[in-house]
C-alpha cells in the first residue's frame, strides 16, 4: 500500500509552515488561487476549492501529502485488514483526484471501478492519476450524486464507498454533544437524507456501504447514521470502527468513526452503539487530555459501559456543599469524573496509562485549600 500511494506521487505530511513555504515556492499561482478559496471554503461554498486545488495532479497530490496525507493511509491501511465481500462493481463518491478510486481499482483487480465527482477538474486530475498507474479497470465521470445520470445509475454497485463527501454535501445538525436521542426525535437533515437516499439507490442489493465521512458532532455522525438506516442501509454495529484519520491542518476537525452497512429490505434505525463509536473516535487519539462539561461530560460517561471505579475523594466545603472528584476506567481510558455540588459535571479522557497520576492527584486536590473542611476518600463508587 505504501508503495502504492508513493506512485500516486502522496508523500508523508511535512510540517505545516514549511509545506506553505514549499506549496508556494513550487506552485506559487496554483498556491494562492488555493488559499483565496480556501478563505470561501470556510464560507460554505466548497467547490471552488476543489477546482483550484486540482489545477494539476501535482499540486492536488501535493495538498493532498499535506492536508489528508495521513488519513488517507490510515483509512487504506484499515481498509486491506478488513475481508470484503467479492466485489464486481465499485463506486467511489465524491472521488476528487482518484485516489482511493484507484486503489479500489488495484486492489480488486476483476472489479470495474467507477470514481464520480461534481468537480470537472477532479475528474480530469483522476483520469490522469489512472493513466499514470496504468489502470485500465477505473473509469471516472463528472456527476452529481444527487442527481445521477442514468447510465450511471441503472445498473446497481456492490460496494460503494464514501469518504468525507456527506460532511461536503449537508450541512448537519451542529452541537457537540446533542444527545443520540435528541437526533433520533428530529428529522435528519434534508441534505444528509438525499445523499444517503442517493447512496442506497445506487447500492446492490445486499451490498456494502463503506462510509467514512468526516461529522463535526456527535449529533451530525447520529443523523448522519439515521438517514442512512431511514433509506434502506442496514448499518452493522459490530462491524464499524473508528479511525484516527488525522487531518494535517486540525485534528480536531472531523469525527472519525466509520461505518459499515448493507442494503437490506426493512432495515431499521438501531442507534446501539453511535455513542459509543463516536466516543472512542475521539478519544483516540489522545495526546492531549478530552475535556467535557456538564451535560456532554455526564453523556459521555453514561456511555462508557461498563467501566470500573479507582478511588474518589468527597470534599466538604466552608458552606456545607459537597464535590467528588472520582477516578474510573473505560477500557483504553483513564477518566476524571467530578461532581460539583451544584450539578455541574466535568469529565477529562486521558490514557489508561494516567491512572496512578489522577489517583494521585486525589490527595492532591484536597491539600492546603481552607475552603475545605473535610475530606473523605472512598473505594467504590457513591
Ligand atoms: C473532502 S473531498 C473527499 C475526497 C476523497 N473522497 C477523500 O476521501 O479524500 C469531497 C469531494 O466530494 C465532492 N463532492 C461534493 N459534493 C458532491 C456531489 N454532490 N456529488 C459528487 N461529488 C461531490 C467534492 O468535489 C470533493 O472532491
Amino acid at each position: 500500500m505504501g508503495h502504492f500511494l508513493a506512485r500516486t506521487g502522496l508523500h508523508n505530511r511535512v510540517y505545516r509552515p514549511e509545506f506553505h513555504a514549499a506549496l508556494e515556492r513550487r506552485f506559487p499561482e496554483h498556491a494562492k488561487a488555493l488559499y483565496d478559496e480556501a478563505s470561501a471554503h470556510k464560507e460554505g461554498n466548497t467547490r471552488p476549492y476543489y477546482t483550484a486545488k486540482n489545477s494539476s495532479l501535482d499540486f492536488s497530490q501535493a495538498v493532498n501529502s499535506q492536508f489528508w496525507g495521513d488519513r488517507l493511509e490510515e483509512y487504506l491501511a484499515w481498509f486491506v485488514q478488513r475481508e470484503w465481500p467479492p466485489a464486481h462493481r465499485i463506486l467511489d463518491v465524491g472521488c476528487d483526484n482518484g485516489i482511493l478510486t484507484c486503489f479500489y481499482a488495484h486492489y480488486f483487480p476483476d472489479a470495474e471501478v467507477f470514481g464520480i465527482d461534481i468537480c470537472p477538474e477532479a475528474i480530469e486530475r483522476a483520469r490522469e492519476l489512472a493513466a499514470k498507474l496504468c489502470l485500465d479497470n477505473v473509469q471516472f465521470h463528472h456527476a452529481d450524486a444527487l442527481d445521477m445520470p442514468a447510465h450511471l445509475a441503472e445498473k446497481p454497485y456492490d460496494l460503494v464507498a464514501s469518504s468525507f463527501v456527506a460532511c461536503n454535501i449537508a450541512h448537519p445538525v451542529q452541537g457537540p454533544f446533542a444527545s443520540t436521542e435528541e437526533c433520533m426525535s428530529n428529522p435528519s437533515d434534508p441534505d444528509l437524507a438525499s445523499y444517503a437516499h442517493a447512496l442506497s439507490e445506487l447500492l446492490a442489493e445486499g451490498g456494502t456501504l463503506v462510509s467514512a465521512d468526516g461529522m463535526k458532532s456527535l449529533a451530525a455522525f447520529a443523523s448522519w447514521s439515521r438517514a442512512l438506516c431511514d433509506s434502506g442501509i442496514e448499518i452493522d454495529w459490530s462491524e464499524c470502527d473508528c479511525l484516527s484519520l488525522s487531518e494535517g491542518s486540525d485534528k480536531a476537525l472531523y469525527g472519525r468513526p466509520v461505518l459499515i452497512g448493507s442494503k437490506q429490505d426493512g432495515a431499521s434505525y438501531q442507534p446501539g452503539d453511535i455513542r459509543a463509536l463516536w466516543v472512542m473516535a475521539e478519544t483516540q487519539q489522545l495526546g492531549e487530555p478530552i475535556e467535557l462539561m456538564g451535560t456532554a461530560a455526564e453523556l459521555v460517561f453514561q456511555a462508557m459501559h461498563p467501566k470500573q471505579f479507582v478511588a474518589g475523594v468527597e470534599l466538604t466545603l466552608e458552606n456545607n456543599r459537597k464535590l467528588r472528584h472520582e477516578v474510573w476506567e473505560y477500557e483504553a481510558l483513564a477518566m476524571r469524573h467530578v461532581h460539583f455540588g451544584n450539578g455541574g459535571r466535568l469529565l477529562v479522557l486521558e490514557s489508561r496509562l494516567m491512572t496512578p497520576q489522577l489517583v494521585k492527584e486525589l490527595d492532591e486536590i484536597s491539600q492546603g485549600d481552607p475552603e475545605i473542611v473535610r475530606v473523605e476518600r472512598y473505594d467504590s463508587p457513591k
